[in-house]
Parts: structure tokens; sequence; C-alpha cells
């Protein structure tokens, strides 16, 4: 079988999942088939016409893809902040709105670091380690990440490692802040917010439910972040949100004697918020 051929026969057989998912099967075809034979897309354009070498190996790639297994939990990758980060199955997929958060947090930091050399940063739930790394990465802060997974832990140290920043971030199995001690100029969070009962389609069910749901309503995992926030004294607070949030938070931040100023993602929704605790002492 001609790589062409094989192309369009693993095309038609992802047609229905890239329905899905809103993909392309042409494209997913190929970037499965990259992966597959570790090629750059250019030898795929060069090769149409080649034998291609173990077809069963191809196939069974497009049957994962076939059976809702995301991309980059098949290729074990994804692009984050202009950056390639490792992924795998049982750690949640970067999502570009998170870049939104990241930039955020950047303001903030480049605003403390006029006062303090070395700002300290908490994350909590640091997944992949995506958000820790892109801040050590442009700032000269400190950081210390939690989470409760094993999985998403040994990754983050990974992907540190990968970068070259393993001594900028400590990463520590625990809920929210409960084995990290001292004070903090940021938390950082972009915590599971979705709703219990909400639908989500077969790809996104793959990813780690712990990762994705926050209760019932969706919000008790940020509340509970504003609280710690409060408690521990830290000055600013940065979270992620879900896009019918947005109330709930205010009245939370609110009520805890946090200023907050929303933001909204790329395609307009309500998607996060950056929170000045006005009783911590700056
Ligand atoms: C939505 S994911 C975010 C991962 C990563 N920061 C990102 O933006 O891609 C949320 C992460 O929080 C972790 N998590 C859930 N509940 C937690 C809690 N109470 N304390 C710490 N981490 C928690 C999950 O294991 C998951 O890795």
């Amino acid at each position: 079988m001609t790589v062409n051929d094989a192309l369009k026969a693993a095309s038609s057989l992802i047609a229905p999942a890239c329905e899905i998912r809103g993909a392309n099967p042409a494209r997913v075809a190929k970037a499965l088939l990259m992966r597959h034979l570790d090629v750059k897309i250019e030898w795929i354009f060069l090769n149409l016409n080649r034998e291609l070498e173990d077809a069963d190996g191809y196939f069974a790639l497009a049957k994962r893809f076939a059976n809702h297994e995301p991309l980059e939990y098949i290729t074990g990758e994804a692009g984050f902040y202009g950056l390639t980060f490792n992924v795998k199955k049982g750690v949640l997929i970067p999502r570009p709105e998170t870049e939104i958060l990241v930039e955020r947090s950047l303001e903030v930091l480049s605003n403390l670091s006029t006062q303090n050399e070395s700002p300290l940063i908490a994350e909590i739930g640091a997944g992949s380690g995506i958000i820790s790394i892109c801040l050590a990465l442009n700032s000269k802060a400190k950081i210390i990440a939690s989470d409760i997974s094993d999985e998403a832990l040994n990754l983050a140290r990974q992907n540190a490692e990968k970068f070259g920043i393993e001594d900028r971030i400590e990463f520590v199995k625990c809920a929210y802040l409960d084995q990290i001690y001292g004070r903090f100029d940021l938390l950082v969070s972009n915590p599971p917010y979705i709703a219990q009962d909400y639908g989500l389609d077969k790809f996104v069910l793959n990813e780690p439910h712990e990762a994705l749901f926050g209760g019932a309503k969706g919000d008790e995992i940020l509340k509970n972040i504003i609280l710690v926030a409060k408690n521990r004294g830290v000055k600013y607070l940065a979270c992620e949100m879900g896009y019918d949030q947005k109330e709930s938070m205010q009245n939370a931040l609110k009520f805890n004697r946090f200023e907050a100023k929303f933001y909204k993602d790329l395609a307009g929704f309500d998607r996060g918020f950056v929170a000045r605790n006005i009783f911590a002492n700056f």
C-alpha cells in the first residue's frame, strides 16, 4: 500500500471521529503518519507513491483516534505558548485559552518585579506544568506547584527538565496548598471548573475527570481556591474559570475582599480573572 492510499484509507476510518472534533480528516491522517514514521510533513508530500512500511502500525494509531483518543495523547506532544510540551493520557491536554492566564499572570509579575526581585508564585493544579513552566521561563519568579495526581506531577517534572528549569519549580503532591508553606505574591490556577452533568464530547471524556469536573455546579474548587488565597494572604490571585461563572466568582471575590478584573477568551466568553487582595501587605 502506498503512502497516498494509506492516507486516504486512514482519513475514511477517522472521518466520523473528526466530525465530533471539527477536525479535517486528511490533516489528522497526516499528523498520525508523521508520528508513525517520525518524519516531517515535507517527507509525506515527497513520498506519496512510496510503499508504506508497517502499515498495520499506522492503522493502529488511526484506530486509536477513531476510538476518540485525542491526537495529542497519540503524538505525545501539545503546543502551548509557542513551546512543545510532552503530554500523556491521564493528564489534561493544554488548552489555547490558558495562554491568556499566563499573559495576565506575567503582567502581575512585571508589576511585582519592580518591588521584589524574585516574586514567589504558587500554582494549584499543575497538570502538565505548562503554566508554572511558562511563568518561570518568562520571569525570575520562584514557583511551587501542587497537584493531586502523581501522573500529572511526574509529567510536569519531566517538562520542567525539558526546558531546563527544574531548579526553579517545586512540584508537590497535595490538594490546594495543603502541604505547601510560606507566603506568596501570586497564586495562579486553572482548576477543574466544569459542572458534573455538563455534556462533553467523547474526546474530552478521555481526559482525566479530576482535571475537568469542579463539582455539581462546577465552581466549587474555584471558590475553595479563593478562600485559600484569602487565608494565606496572597497578594494576587489569577484563575481561569467557566464562561458562565463570572457572577459567582464576582460575589466570592468581593466577599473575601479581593478586587477583581475579569477577562474574556478569544471567542469572547468570560474566561478568568486577576484579583488583588485588598488587605495583603504590599
Ligand atoms: C484543568 S487541569 C489544569 C492543568 C494545567 N494547569 C493546565 O492548565 O493545563 C486541573 C488540574 O488540577 C488538579 N487538581 C484537581 N483538584 C485539585 C486540588 N484540589 N488540588 C490540587 N490540584 C487539583 C488535576 O489533577 C489537574 O491536573
